[in-house]
Formats: structure tokens, sequence, C-alpha cells
């Protein structure tokens, strides 16, 4: 069979076609090939098609994959307004297909069985490791028949909670393969996090790794995921029933905690399987996976996604969004743990083909030069990552980023907060040599693909907007009454009827679903993001209007953190909330009242961050304990969290009315007792 390697042979393209070239103010793109969508015009051609009628334009799109079974005529249906009834939405009703077949299976059908599909960089230079779409597929295949050799029927929940290695997006597609619903939680949460979503997902299986080694620290994995079992035991949950290991070489076999009779090593488990498995024909609406998320309360939700409407959503948006053709080399930094790892890392990019770079490391380690390295080295066309990453590298000087042949790329994304234009534009300027454009992409875990975003060559951006809707996509801004702003404004985003990828339910609790998307106004989705919209149509996402917090990309509830805080004895009350921070977006401030026969010392403020890690996981740790002599309370008893934003971010003549405080010298006492490190 012939080897279509993408990396060592077709890597040079830029001496071909010369399409577009646009000179504006901010940017200048050459397209190296006829782009999906040429220019504004076109777009909003199939823009208006994909709103008049969403039923077709969508089968359209579901034309790209293989269908065991095709859909009804009428195979989209919904009630967005909870005043008619419960919230429900089908698309590609009747339809029978398979994530797994469509990502793998089709490609070695049509001969590219062959073409590199992962290319894997580990924590170190010169670990690395390739494998084929057939490779993929065998391992795949596996990996599926172990899991119903354990019994592992559809619609059973598997927990992954592995490192970046070309085995975790196989776990995903071994799970899609046979219909099980995959649950991953990402390997910074810690065990109390991870027994959490064990439990609620009712998981028998778990599957993990001996243990990680990033940038320069380990994370035993599997020891967590044995502690987080004994936790969940603790708390009556006594389900799992296996542990699958794969092994790293950070920690050896027997050096890892082990379990006889439910622990079971991947090694020698998985080659002895068969390396064929039949995929499971799944209806459209049948569950895919589910994923937790943080929002203002509560605890993080499963939000549930199912299998055709999120394929369809996730290889198109990935299609357009990257302009891609089978055999690019593709590059999205994300960890599978999040969402943007699910789509645009797992199954967007292999729906189209593309031979993908899978990164197993932090960007700096072991210098600044890293990234920019694995551009030179695989020829990356297209690069996806977070403005958070590019903040960070941005500080140590353009000479780790120059000294790089970069010419390969043609397309770099972003996601996860809004992007400074500082950030947008040594982005495009020093990374893209100025002839990349920036697909600033704006979505969420509950909306599965992406909604707001650029079209690469086909409109000019402008730094810090993610721009027009995608098809399908009809956003609103909307008054806090509810009412529509017409025309540029600003107000809150929502979105006035479903697409494809939107989740379906929080697993196991419908009400919650309709309660935090579509009760606050009726006949709408509810984001949580505040949004402005200018003379061109274009969106410019303003951040979250709930008591969300975004650290690194990393969505952080507000209520979890308190309730890690107040978990400790000598803590009355707590609030935390968001403030902005240079590189990160924005970081966690904590206020913290201690009862009164507490003092606060260094030992109880490193026991209360502690409390934090290890309910949640590191990356919520707060940067800032401001020990609160009393919070800012309404007479009914709420946080005003406005007055508690303001003191944290040095912002006193902007406190505004603080006539309404139930104690309105609280504010005064805040604002003397702030620490002096700040
Ligand atoms: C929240 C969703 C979508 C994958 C990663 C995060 C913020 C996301 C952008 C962007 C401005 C953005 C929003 C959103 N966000 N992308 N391009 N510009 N803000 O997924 O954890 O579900 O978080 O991230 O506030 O609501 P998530």
């Amino acid at each position: 069979m012939e080897n279509i390697c993408a990396f060592t042979g077709g890597g040079r393209r830029f001496s071909q076609l010369i399409l577009a070239r646009r000179d504006t103010s901010n940017s200048v793109e050459v397209a190296d090939r006829q782009p999906l969508v040429k220019d504004r015009a076109e777009y909003e051609r199939l823009h208006k098609w994909s709103v008049d009628d969403p039923q077709d334009f969508w089968a359209h799109m579901a034309h790209d994959y293989y269908w065991a079974k095709k859909w009804e005529a009428n195979h989209h249906e919904y009630n967005f307004d909870m005043r008619k009834g419960p919230i429900s939405l089908s698309w590609f009703k009747g339809g029978r297909t398979n994530l797994s077949y469509n990502c793998l299976d089709r490609w070695v059908a049509a001969g590219r069985g062959n073409q590199v599909c992962f290319i894997w960089e580990g924590n170190d230079y010169g670990h690395e490791r390739t494998m084929t779409y057939q490779q993929v597929l065998t391992e795949t295949c596996r990996l599926a028949n172990w899991l119903r050799g354990q019994g592992v029927r559809k619609g059973d929940v598997v927990t992954i909670y592995l490192p970046m290695i070309c085995e975790l997006p196989i776990a995903m597609l071994a799970c899609a393969r046979i219909g099980a619903v995959h649950s991953i939680v990402f390997g910074g949460f810690s065990a109390d996090a991870l027994a959490q979503r064990i439990e609620d997902g009712n998981s028998r299986i778990v599957i993990t790794a001996s243990a990680v080694n990033r940038a320069t620290k380990r994370v035993d994995l599997k020891a967590i995921v044995d502690e987080a079992i004994g936790k969940a035991a603790k708390e009556g949950y006594r389900d799992v029933q296996r542990v699958l290991v794969y092994e790293k070489s950070a920690l050896p076999r027997e050096q890892t905690p082990w379990v006889l009779g439910r622990d079971a090593w991947w090694h020698r488990e998985i080659p002895q399987r068969p390396e064929y498995c039949e995929p499971e024909w799944m209806d459209a609406e049948d569950p895919l996976f589910m994923l937790y998320t943080s929002g203002s309360t509560g605890k993080p939700k499963g939000v549930l996604h199912t299998t055709g409407g999120y394929m369809v959503g996730a290889g198109t948006t990935c299609k357009y969004l990257f302009d891609l053709r089978p055999g690019d080399v593709y590059w999205c930094t994300a960890d599978c743990g999040w969402i943007t790892g699910h789509t645009y890392l797992t199954y967007g990019p292999l729906l189209n083909g593309v031979t993908n770079v899978l990164f197993g490391s932090t960007p700096a380690h072991p210098d600044a030069g890293r990234c920019w390295r694995i551009v030179e080295k695989y020829n990356v066309r297209v690069l996806y990552t977070a403005p958070t990453l590019i903040r960070s590298l941005m500080q140590f000087g353009d000479h780790w980023v120059t000294q790089h042949d970069r010419s390969s790329l043609r397309i770099l994304g972003t996601v996860g907060e809004p992007i400074n234009p500082h950030a947008w534009e040594w982005y495009h300027q020093v990374v893209g040599e100025g002839r990349c454009p920036i697909v600033d992409t704006w979505w969420q875990t509950e909306t599965g693909a992406a909604m707001i975003t650029p079209l690469p060559y086909a409109w000019a951006t402008k730094p810090g907007s993610a721009t027009l809707p995608f098809f399908g996509v009809q956003p609103v801004l909307l008054t806090d009454k509810g009412e529509e702003i017409q025309g540029p404004g600003e107000g809150i985003l929502a979105i006035k009827a479903p697409w494809p990828s939107m989740m379906r339910t929080v697993y196991g609790d419908h009400e919650r679903f309709e309660m935090t998307y579509f009760s606050a106004f009726k006949g709408y989705y509810f984001t949580g993001d505040g949004c402005r919209r200018d003379e061109d149509g274009f969106y410019w996402i303003t951040g979250r209007v709930d008591d969300v917090i975004n650290v690194s990309g990393h969505r952080v509830g507000t209520a979890e953190v308190e309730s890690a805080l107040t978990a400790h004895d000598m803590c009355a009350e707590a609030a935390v909330i968001g403030v902005p921070h240079a590189v990160k977006g924005e970081s966690i401030y904590a206020y913290v009242t201690l009862l009164d026969e507490a003092t606060p010392t260094a030992k109880l403020h490193a026991e209360l961050v502690n409390l934090v890690k290890s309910q949640i996981g590191s990356f919520a740790a707060p940067d800032v304990i401001h020990w609160a002599p009393g919070l800012p309370k309404t007479r009914s008893g709420k946080i005003m969290r406005r007055v508690l934003r303001k003191i944290a971010a040095d912002q006193l003549d902007e406190l505004g009315d603080t006539s309404t405080l139930a104690e309105p010298q609280v504010v005064d006492q805040l604002i003397a007792s702030r620490p002096k490190t700040l």
C-alpha cells in the first residue's frame, strides 16, 4: 500500500498557488489552495441556508460520513421553551452510525491505512512515537474487545484518567466503538474530584496509567485512582470492578500500587485480544460521552453529548475552521480532559483524516522553544491553542520562536478565553509571520463545537473578536429583562435555536439542565457570557456574567472553591472571585473569614490552599487569600461580589453604591485588611 506519511514528504507547500492576498490594517493572509469558503458573501449564503432550513443544511453536511442507516425525513425536532414542556431536541433521528468507524475504518477503507494518524511527542526531547490509521484502528478494536469482555455494554459509563498518550484517544474511540459512554477526568483533578465523577457516572471500569512525568514533576495517576476508589467506597459506592493500567516509564510496574483481582495491565490484556471489533451501530441520539464542567452553583455537571449531532458538528466545524483536507498536519495543544481535547484533538481531526500531533508535555519544557521546534519538526500546518499558552510563551522573547522554521504554518487558532489584542498581534505577527489567519473560536463544553468563529481567508478579522456565528448558529444579545438587542450593542449572549453538537442533558438530572440553561431567558439557551456586537456584526465576548472563573482557560466554579475552603474547621465563611492576571487571564482571589478563636497564620494559609488542591486540583488553588473581617452582604444576606471584585482589583473609586449593604463599614475593613503583597 502507498505510504502517505504526511510529514516526510509534503511539508513545504508554500510555493503552491497563492489565491488570496488581502492587505488590511490587521491581516495579510495567503491561502495556498482554494479555501473552503472564499468570502463573506459565500458564508452569508451558507449561513442563511443553515438557519432557514437547518434540517436540510445539516443533512447535506452529514453526507460526509458513513451511516449504517439513514435518518428520517423529519430528523430534527426541538423545544427550547420551558413554558411549552420539557427541553428536548433531536438531529438525524432514526439514523445509525458509529464515531470510531467514521474516524478510523473509513480512512483505512479509503487507502489511508498507512498514513500517520498520531505523532506523539512525550515529556522529553526525542521521546516520540507515530501510529498509522491502521494501527490506531487495531489498537482501538483490541481495547473495545477487552471492554466487551468485561461485560461493558452500550450505555455503560467508562471513566478514563489517562495522561496525553495515544492510548487516551484510543480509549475514547474504543468506548465509542461499543457504545460505552466515556467520562474523561483531566489528569490534574484530585482524588476527591475523581471519586465524585466515578460515583456520579456509576462507572464500573476505570482506565489509567501507572504515572506520568509532566515537566519536572511526576504525577502518580494509579495511586490517585486507588485513593479515589477508596473514597468512593467510604461513601458507599463499591461498584468499580476493573482498573486497566497502562505502564509508563515514569513508574515501572514493580513500583505501581496494585490491587489483585481488580487491576489489569494494558500490556498483558490488550495485545491478546482480537484485532477487529464489530462496531455497535448507534442511534443518532444515543449518548456518546459525558464530561463534567463547573457552573456557578453546586457540584460539577455531567454534560451529556450524543452520537449523530455531535459527530456532524465536530467534523463540520473542524473542517471549516481549519480549512482541513485529509493528510494535513494538525496540532491542537489541548488535553483530552477538556472539551477541546474531545472535539478538536480526537473526534474532529480524525473525522477529517488528518495527521494529528499529540503533545504530552508542557509548553516551556525543557525550554521556551519546545512548541516551535515541534512545528518545525513535523511541518505543522494548523496550530490550535489557548491565549494563556500564547501569553506564557510571549514572555520569553521572540528569538525562541524565530529560530525555528514556521513556514509550514497556515492557520492559527485560539480558544478558551478572550484573547487580548497584544497576545493576538504577537501570535499573528511573530508566530504566524503575519500570513496566517487567526481563528478565535468561542464555544463551550455545552455547545460541543465552535459557535462563533472566523472562517480562515473568508473575511478580515479584528484582534479580540470571534467575529461571526458558524453555520446554524443564531446568537442573540439580550437585555437583563430578556429583550433582544438589535444591531450594535452589548448584552447577555444567548442562542435562539439548537445546533447539532449541543448537549442534550445533564447526566442523571434533566431538571438541572433546564434550570441552568433555559430558565433565565425563556425560549433561549443561556450561555453565561456577556457579549458586544459591533457595526460589522462581529461578536466580542466580554467574559462570564455568572460566578464562573476562567483560569488559564479552565473553568472553575466559585461555589466549589468556597465549599473546599469552608470545609476547614477554622473557616467561618469564604467568597471567591476572579481577578485579571497577565498570563492566566484570571486568577483566583479568596476572601476568608475565620472563626473568632482562629488567628491567620502562614500554616493556616497553606492548609486552606491544600484543601482546594485536594478537593479539586492544583489548577484551582487561590493565588491570594485575603483574611476578611467580614463579607459585604445585602440585607437579604447575598454576598456582593461586585464589591469584592473591585477591592481585589484595587479599583476603589469604582465600588459603586454600597449603601444597600447590611453593614457598610465592612467595605472599609476589607480595604484596610488587604494582603501586603498586592
Ligand atoms: C467558556 C467555556 C470551548 C473550549 C474551552 C473552554 C470562555 C471560550 C472563548 C473565546 C472568549 C471564550 C467563555 C465560555 N471562552 N472560548 N474564544 N473568547 N471567551 O470550554 O470550559 O466549557 O468554557 O470559556 O466564557 O463560556 P469551557
